[in-house]
């Protein structure tokens, strides 16, 4: 753990936290001082190593299981949380997923699998965090807000993305989610804010990485030349999670390497 913690007896609910950016995020939170729940789904062994991970370096955390989906799941999760850490400070709704395929051939099953985990599932959790951040308010000696909410969102709630219109579709959507909740809460002293990654090194994304040929041409995408690693947005979280990103509410931090700086113009389009 830091010396100087920023999160110092703060509680953080991280979901999807036994993989990839949810991972890193877990990591870096407890890395300042937060009590983090490791929410996970899947792989229960893979929950136990972060938390394993922030135990060894002197930090706190415990696994939860729970699929963000599901209402009676999430509101449980929270009560575990509470039981364990007394109430939530800081809420990352990472967890997502893809299932991509031609429009003509998405079954309904996969757009509404999609769109019930990447945004549903944000709801979900947010409503729980923010009844508690309601019921608390703020405590001083922790943050001056009342609570903070981080939604894992994409540069693909900005740039379409044929063969993922469903994965897209719910990018776009926690985009209003988010600006839509951080203007009515702000006059309670909760921020909500996003992170846009662009091209992070993890398994959702594996085909676009894994082989010399996918890299390069990921690359081109990329003008800052290299693709992003759950670290770097682990990095982002803490900021958006601390009282250092106090004046921030309703904003998504894009943390893309230049994705977003449509690199096909820059040779004069
Ligand atoms: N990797 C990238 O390039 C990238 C870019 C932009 C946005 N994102 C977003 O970052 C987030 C994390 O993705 P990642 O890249 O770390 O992928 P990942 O596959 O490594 O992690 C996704 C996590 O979500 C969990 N999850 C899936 N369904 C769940 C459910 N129903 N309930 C609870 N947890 C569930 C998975 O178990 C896993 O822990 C996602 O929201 C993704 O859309 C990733």
């Amino acid at each position: 753990m830091n010396i100087y913690p920023k999160l110092k007896g703060q509680s953080a609910l991280v979901t999807g936290a036994n993989s990839g950016i949810g991972k890193a995020v877990a990591i870096a939170l407890a890395n300042e001082g937060a009590n983090v729940v490791v929410n996970y789904v899947t792989h229960p062994e893979a929950a136990d190593d972060v938390v394993s991970e922030i135990k060894n370096n002197n930090g706190n955390a415990i696994a939860i299981k729970a699929d963000v989906s599901k209402e009676t799941e999430v509101q449980l999760m929270f009560q575990k949380m509470f039981e364990t850490y007394g109430t939530i400070d800081i809420l990352v709704n990472n967890a997502g997923i893809q299932k991509d395929s031609a429009f003509e051939n998405m079954t309904l099953a996969d757009w509404q699998l999609v769109i019930n985990i990447n945004l549903t599932g944000q709801f979900l959790c947010a409503r729980e965090a923010v009844k508690e951040f309601l019921r608390r308010g703020i405590v001083k000696e922790r943050s001056c807000a009342a609570g903070k909410i981080i939604c894992m969102s994409s540069v693909h709630q900005v740039i379409p993305w044929a063969g993922h219109v469903n994965y897209a579709t719910s990018k776009g959507g926690i985009e209003l989610m988010m600006k839509s909740l951080a203007q009515e809460l702000a006059p309670k002293k909760i921020r909500v804010n996003a992170i846009g990654p662009g091209a992070i090194q993890t398994p959702i994304n594996t085909s676009a990485w894994s082989t010399p040929d996918a890299l390069n041409k990921l690359l081109t995408l990329i003008p800052y030349g290299r693709i992003g690693q759950p670290e770097d947005i682990g990095k982002v979280a803490v900021w958006l999670a601390s009282d250092e990103s106090d004046y921030l509410n309703g904003t998504t931090v894009f943390a893309d390497g230049g994705m977003l700086l449509y690199p096909g113009f820059s040779t004069n389009g």
